[in-house]
């Protein structure tokens, strides 16, 4: 197995996780200082969001210089120093290449704005306006409003997925593609071990850039159907495979919103562009299209693991999964997958078993390992994400009360995920000195590192024996999957089998006790199996042996057994 395949991934978001010199935001001196941490929880390598140069309208996706560190972040240096230390550690860095776009700050863009006949004028994508003067076709952004945005130096419209404030790069030019691996390429000289690449299902744009099916109210239809998993993406992908990654020890995880499990082996394995793509249909079980917030319908747990083993059985024989229950655009996965009542602290173990146990690299996310739950402020003023502004917006247009619309912001706006990390129960959670730049969680007190390290029933604690059993057996890492149970509502259920060993996880989502026969998961008597990690206590081990015929798993219990 590759070191990619062996290991955990940490996300990071810097603005939140460590702040070293009182400004309120993250740094990357905070993050070397914590790299301990993050080796106690068998991290080997850690995906920074963006820390280029930016305007951050969105926290960095909005590069406006690849070969610079954003001053708020610190230097050039403390970033050699943060690859130097993890490395010590046996923890590589990987950095976001956010390729689908540029911010309207960088030199490129401005160079291309300025005029139609400059050197870099099709770098971007520019096009004239209707001939009724209206911008170029009926396309929504992912951040809400047209597409298009109208320069008066040019008297033409330029193309943004996302905000206006990101315009995308032009794909079809060879010398824009060469620049941006020449980008990659200097992070690959620096020694970073891999690339997480932002968006990058939408590179390629159609050759027909006319309206498309009117979807909503707005007399618009959203970008992502139009342009995601366009034709020919994969041309484009290859060369970079060929000009970035070709004979270099790294990994290369791409952010494919848009491709579904039938299509994986195209995009990973022997014949993909990319060693492991993120795969969107568990986090969107809820949506009944698009990811429109209001937008939503009631789930069963038998879709969400569905969501899951399609995705285990496309990668099988092919390719390698990355597995996510959490990121920074995303709502924290108590609150995603776990009903409201769900008691936090079990149901943050049964999901961490979840994510440390399924066949592929979990990649944990900042605070996932200590249950960090969403925020719940009332007013839409104190939100900083540009999306949850968009989704209140587009919520309140399509009728609903404000009330209804704040729930929604709520449920899921992207700053549930990007509250400071919560160190200690010093004030603001021992993140900064200073101002943190979005309020703590006021649940800091409880729900802290230091307060965890100390008590073994608590989520970090689980965190921590979950490495161990992962170390221990290696079945996890590279055994076959089975789902068991498919049916059930209450229980999640798999087992992972290699030539040597056999490993059930059983896996309780409900409040309620709930009884699982011996002879369903096909072990014959009680001295056929032992446990090896329950989140109920060690105690459950001699308990359980004594069941012979079923096992009783309590409410949101979470458990290993090893199958003799
Ligand atoms: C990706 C990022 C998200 C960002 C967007 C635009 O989806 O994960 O945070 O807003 O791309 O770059």
């Amino acid at each position: 197995m590759k070191w990619w395949q062996n290991t955990i991934v940490y996300e990071l978001y810097p603005n939140s996780f460590k702040d070293s010199d009182g400004d309120g935001y993250g740094d990357l001196k905070g993050i070397t200082s914590e790299l301990d941490h993050l080796k106690s929880l068998g991290v080997g390598a850690i995906w920074l969001t963006p820390v280029y140069v930016s305007p951050m309208g969105d926290n960095g996706y909005d590069v406006a210089d690849y070969y610079s560190i954003n001053p708020r972040y610190g230097t050039m240096e403390d970033m050699d120093e943060l690859i130097e230390e993890a490395k010590k550690r046996e923890i590589r860095i990987v950095m976001d290449l956010v390729f689908n776009h540029t911010s309207n700050e960088c030199e490129w863009f401005k160079e291309s704005a300025s005029s139609k006949d400059n050197d870099k004028s099709d770098w971007y994508i520019w096009a004239d306006p209707k001939e009724d003067g209206s911008v170029p076709n009926n396309w929504r952004g992912v951040f809400g409003g047209s597409v298009w945005t109208y320069c008066e130096s040019r008297d033409q419209y330029y193309l943004h997925t996302f905000g206006d404030f990101q315009p995308d790069v032009n794909w079809e030019n060879p010398k824009v593609r060469n620049a941006l691996y020449d980008i990659a390429n200097f992070w690959v000289n620096k020694g970073v071990g891999g690339f997480r690449l932002d968006a990058i299902t939408y590179i390629k744009k159609p050759a027909d850039m006319s309206d498309g099916p009117v979807d909503a109210p707005d007399n618009m239809v959203s970008v992502h159907s139009m342009t995601a998993n366009t034709d020919g993406i994969l041309d484009f992908l290859h060369e970079f495979k060929d000009q970035v990654q070709e004979g270099k020890d790294i990994f290369v995880v791409g952010e494919a919103n848009g491709v579904p499990a039938s299509e994986l082996p195209l995009w990973v394995g022997e014949n993909g562009v990319f060693d492991m793509i993120f795969e969107f249909s568990h986090v969107n079980v809820q949506f009944s299209g698009g990811e429109v917030w209001y937008n939503t319908k009631d789930w069963k747990l038998t879709e969400l693991k569905k969501c899951f083993s399609d995705s285990q059985k496309a990668t099988k024989d092919n390719g390698w999964y990355p597995v996510f229950l959490e990121n920074h655009d995303q709502p924290r996965s108590i609150n995603h997958f776990l009903p409201a009542d769900a008691d936090p602290v079990q149901g943050a173990k049964v999901l961490g078993m979840l994510m440390m146990t399924l066949r592929g690299t979990p990649f944990m996310y900042e605070g996932q390992e200590i249950g960090m739950t969403n925020i719940d402020w009332d007013n839409i003023k104190d939100y900083d994400d540009i999306s949850s502004h968009n989704q209140f917006q587009m919520a309140k247009l399509n009728g609903l009360t404000t009330k209804q619309a704040m729930e929604c912001v709520k449920r899921f706006s992207r700053d549930n995920s990007r509250t400071p990390m919560q160190w200690t129960d010093d004030e603001n959670a021992g993140f900064t000195d200073g101002t943190p730049w979005l309020p703590v969680n006021s649940n800091y007190k409880t729900v802290n590192v230091a307060s965890e390290n100390e008590n073994s029933g608590s989520v970090l604690c689980f965190y921590h024996q979950l490495k161990t059993l992962r170390d221990e057996h290696e079945v996890l890492k590279d055994g076959n999957y089975t789902e068991l149970f498919q049916n059930s509502e209450k229980i999640y259920a798999y087992c992972r089998e290699n030539a040597k060993e056999k490993i059930i996880i059983l896996l309780n989502f409900t409040g309620e006790a709930v009884e699982v026969k011996m002879d369903d998961l096909g072990i014959e008597s009680q001295t056929g199996f032992r446990i090896l990690l329950s989140n109920c206590g060690g105690e459950r081990a001699s308990e359980v042996s004594k069941q012979t015929e079923k096992v009783n798993l309590y409410p949101y219990e979470a458990m290993c057994l090893q199958v003799d």
